[in-house]
């Protein structure tokens, strides 16, 4: 009778030992995503999570002749026709704008050889998650204090890890006055050129409604902030020599995954440190969220990856004719290819 020799056992002893350790670390630690999560593919692709791809929309206080209705299907129509990836829309409607999304999406889908996957949510739903946020932000970048919900839009970014469900891992938020020129999916590449420490991912304003917000600041203190990029730096000492333009949040890139684990994220969001950075930079702004990714910038530039101008070409001209004629072009000027136009202030996009 054959017989293994003693070497040969211990081998396959040791072998099998191997093998049930490593079984215990890949369930103990790549099984499951961050959050808890299971992760479907997680065994096709043990140390890599496959790419998913939220868009964010917010559609609401919509009627049957307001513009937002044409700009919403106009941009469901343009990025489905340009995009290369599997995307899920996410909306947050009210109960009477929710049919007429729904209506526009299915006449979207009618006309063009996609299916797309979208799922609603509800916008009182939404601002309750977030009313601590809204409280503390809207006396500082709130024009003026509307309804209980039209506040809370304003912030929706800067919560929406509250609100997306939580094996959601990242997203994009959108304003809808977009018109995508290239593919969604080079957006979405941006995420992986985010620094270990990014939260948030914005590209600069591009007028000099900063330079305006912070005048008072700016008279005492010589400062970076609020001025526009210069190719050359133009202090040697400070945080952001070359300038610093502020951030326009038309389109937001969110890592969900690093704010829910940030212990940092939940300070910055307190009443405390709001007022401190409002007070030190007699700050009142009416831009909302994009106010304070402004401050946040500037004042713990890691947590925000600045992305290029050409994510978020915005065409809003206005500044240039409200006192700032001089300077407005050197905010404007844009050198990268322009991936999205953004026609804020209404701005008519030129296709
Ligand atoms: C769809 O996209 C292609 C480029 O991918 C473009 O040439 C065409 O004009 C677009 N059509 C519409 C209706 O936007
Ligand atoms: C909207 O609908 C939901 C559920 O259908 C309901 O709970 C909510 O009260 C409604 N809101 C308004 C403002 O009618
Ligand atoms: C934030 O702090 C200020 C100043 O201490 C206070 O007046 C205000 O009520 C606080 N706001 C919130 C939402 O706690
Ligand atoms: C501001 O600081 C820069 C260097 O950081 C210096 O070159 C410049 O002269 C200063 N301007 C004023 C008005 O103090
Ligand atoms: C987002 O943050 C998490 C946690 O910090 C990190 O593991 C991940 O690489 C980041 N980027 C993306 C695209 O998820």
């Amino acid at each position: 009778m054959y017989a293994p020799k003693k070497p040969k056992l211990r081998f396959l002893l040791k072998l099998g030992i191997l093998i049930a350790a490593l079984l215990v670390v890949y369930f103990t630690f790549f099984h499951y995503n961050s959050d808890g999560s299971a992760n479907d593919a997680t065994f096709l692709l043990p140390f890599k999570k496959p790419k998913e791809y939220n868009v964010w929309l917010i559609f609401t206080k919509v009627s049957q002749r307001s513009p937002l209705r044409y700009k919403f299907h106009n941009l469901l129509e343009n990025i489905l026709n340009i995009s290369s990836v599997p995307l899920k829309f996410h909306i947050i409607v009210d109960n009477s704008s929710k049919q007429l999304a729904v209506g526009e999406i299915s006449d979207v889908v009618s006309h063009s050889n996609k299916a797309i996957f979208y799922k609603f949510y509800d916008v009182e739903a939404c601002a309750r998650a977030i009313s601590d946020i809204v409280d503390v932000m809207t006396p500082h970048f709130s024009s003026k204090p509307g309804t209980y919900y039209s506040d809370a839009l304003f912030y929706i970014s800067l919560g929406l890890y509250r609100i997306a469900p939580p094996s959601q891992r990242t997203a994009l938020l959108l304003d809808c006055d977009l018109y995508f020129k290239k593919d969604i999916r080079l957006v979405f590449e941006e995420f992986d050129k985010f620094k270990p420490t990014a939260l948030f991912g914005l590209a600069p304003e591009l007028t000099p409604v900063y330079r305006h917000v912070l005048q008072t600041y700016k008279v005492k203190k010589n400062s970076t902030f609020g001025e526009y990029y210069h190719s050359k730096a133009i202090s040697s000492n400070m945080q952001h020599p070359r300038g610093f333009q502020g951030y326009n949040s038309g389109v937001v890139l969110i890592n969900l995954s690093a704010i829910r684990k940030s212990k940092e994220y939940s300070q910055i969001i307190r009443n405390e440190t709001v007022q401190y950075l409002t007070s030190k930079y007699k700050f009142r702004g009416h831009l909302g969220d994009q106010d304070f990714y402004t401050l946040i910038g500037f004042e713990y530039p890691d947590l925000i990856q600045t992305i290029n101008c050409g994510f978020n070409r915005q065409l809003c001209v206005w500044w240039r004719e409200h006192g700032y004629r001089d300077v407005f072009d050197f905010y404007f000027k844009c050198q990268h290819p322009a991936v999205i136009l953004h026609g804020n202030c209404n701005t008519k996009i030129p296709k």
